[in-house]
């Protein structure tokens, strides 16, 4: 950690001195350092003003996911899912992170059953009644970063199927109660991890969350497989994802040869996931996107 002066201005961009701004907090942050904790570098953490403006981008983003839930259902295309964030995306001023992210050839991501993640939206793949399907919208206001997905249940599915949605979702709910200064990552991961267990799936291991905000994809990489007291202490002005993808089967997956995008479960079982943006606030978290 580089010594600043108590009284130059805050490294954060706050304009306020040093000491009257983020030295306690770097102070005791440091003290975690010395004990061998993996700490967050200054460049990812939020000031009052980047917490603003994500909010201000999370809008857009949650607004395409309602519009994506008024028009999902029975003989819907995934391209007309990806017409529709594209189309409300623009609308609201804004930009899908997605379309042409690594080369990735569309606006959203669309994820049915089998698919964990990363699913292409196609004109030919049509929804039909039972499926589970992901929509993962990643969007960018004025340079501002937010990211969450949701699940949809098309007609009427199986009772195993809706379990794995629901309880999905109720890991992410637990892992936002452990958000908070000075937790870890790892105590986020392992309710997350645990309650799925407990409900007889498996959590992916391989694929995780991440820092966002400034881009689409920051430090850290966030796993939901990881033990209490281990990963990235939670400092205010962290913000990133919980997003664990829960599998009925193996939590082993593979990755479609042909696109090189899509994610599949290595035994073609099902697999849910929703994704919420959290920021770590001074006495707790809050949430920007969900
Ligand atoms: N939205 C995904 C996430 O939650 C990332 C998708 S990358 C893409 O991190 F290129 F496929 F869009
Ligand atoms: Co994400």
């Amino acid at each position: 950690m580089e010594k600043i002066d108590r009284n130059a201005p805050c490294w954060c961009g706050s304009g306020k001195k040093y000491k009257s701004c983020h030295m306690n907090m770097d102070n005791k942050i440091h003290m975690y350092e010395l004990q061998g904790h993996i700490v967050p570098p200054h460049h990812i953490l939020k000031n009052a003003e980047d917490i603003r403006k994500i909010k201000e981008s999370s809008v857009v983003n949650m607004a395409v996911l309602d519009a994506v839930g008024n028009m999902i259902g029975p003989g819907v295309s995934t391209q007309e899912i990806d017409d529709v964030v594209s189309r409300v995306t623009k609308d609201m001023g804004a930009i899908a992170a997605p379309l042409n992210y690594e080369g990735y050839p569309k606006s959203v991501c669309t994820s049915i059953n089998e698919v964990v993640c990363h699913g292409i939206p196609d004109p030919n793949v049509i929804l039909k009644e039972g499926d589970i399907v992901n929509v993962d919208v990643s969007t960018i206001l004025d340079g501002y970063f937010s990211d969450s997905s949701r699940m949809y249940m098309i007609g009427e599915v199986s009772p195993e199927k809706r379990k794995l949605v629901e309880v999905t979702k109720e890991c992410c709910d637990l892992g936002v109660t452990m958000v908070k200064p000075w937790n870890f990552l790892g105590d986020m991961a392992d309710v997350i991890h645990r309650h799925a267990l407990e409900n007889g799936f498996n959590v992916v291991i391989d694929i995780g969350g991440h820092g966002v905000g400034f881009e689409f994809h920051e430090e850290p990489f966030v796993s939901y497989v990881t033990k209490p007291g281990t990963e990235m202490l939670m400092v205010p002005g962290m913000v990133f994802t919980i997003e664990p993808m829960i599998n009925m089967g193996t939590s082993a997956v593979t990755i479609d040869k042909e696109d090189g995008w899509t994610v599949r479960t290595a035994d073609g079982k099902p697999s849910a996931q929703w994704e919420y943006t959290v920021a770590v606030t001074e006495d707790g978290c809050e949430i920007l996107t969900r």
